[in-house]
């Protein structure tokens, strides 16, 4: 195996755990919409894309796949905490299945900002998948596919950036704390 690089402090999840975890989910899916005509995956860009692009591929029931992307506002900023959407679904959800694909829940923040504005807009049913979880301090939507939950740590690969940076190494590590900290 390559060294890992210096940013990184470790591995947390390997590429083969993604990989039996990923097929998981997409086993639990299909059998919770084995009856359904179809469903509309909506992942979150930019970190979803990964996950979502395994995900898809391990269905085998009718499904059709969009993205949205969001900004959040400065963490520490006073509006600390508003999400922003910067690009909406292609399609619309009125009488779909939805199903929101997230790379991680940190806050919450986002995910409850989707879940609603989607809510709002009369899904057929809506629910919500993420590869992981970290500490979920204001979520008020359930995570009804759930890949994994990690300490309070930066995390990236698998879709998960810092910076943009070590988004497409094939496992999630953690980012060593004097890179994000400086
Ligand atoms: P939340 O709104 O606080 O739950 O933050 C969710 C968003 O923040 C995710 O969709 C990610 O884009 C980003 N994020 C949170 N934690 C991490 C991390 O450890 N690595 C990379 N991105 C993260
Ligand atoms: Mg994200």
């Amino acid at each position: 195996m390559k060294d890992l690089h210096p940013d990184l402090e470790r591995i947390i999840i390997s590429k083969e755990q993604i990989q039996v975890r990923v097929k998981e989910l997409a086993a639990q899916i299909q059998k919770d919409y084995a009856e359904t005509d179809r469903i509309i995956l909506i992942g979150i860009l930019k970190g979803a894309f990964i996950f979502l692009a395994d995900l898809a591929r391990e269905l085998d029931i009718p499904h059709i796949v969009d993205f949205m992307a969001v900004s959040s506002y400065g963490k520490s900023g006073a509006q600390s905490g508003a999400v922003r959407l910067v690009l909406d679904v292609r399609e619309p959800v009125v009488n779909e299945h939805v199903i929101v694909v997230e790379d991680i829940v940190d806050s919450g923040n986002t995910l409850n900002y989707l879940y609603h504005t989607l809510q709002g807009r009369q899904p057929a049913s809506i629910k919500t998948c993420a590869l992981i979880e970290k500490k979920r301090e204001s979520l008020d939507v359930p995570i009804d596919y759930l890949g994994f939950t990690i300490p309070d740590v930066w995390v990236v690969g698998y879709g998960l950036d810092y910076a943009d940076t070590h988004r497409t190494l094939p496992f999630v590590a953690e980012l060593k704390s004097e890179v994000y900290q400086k």
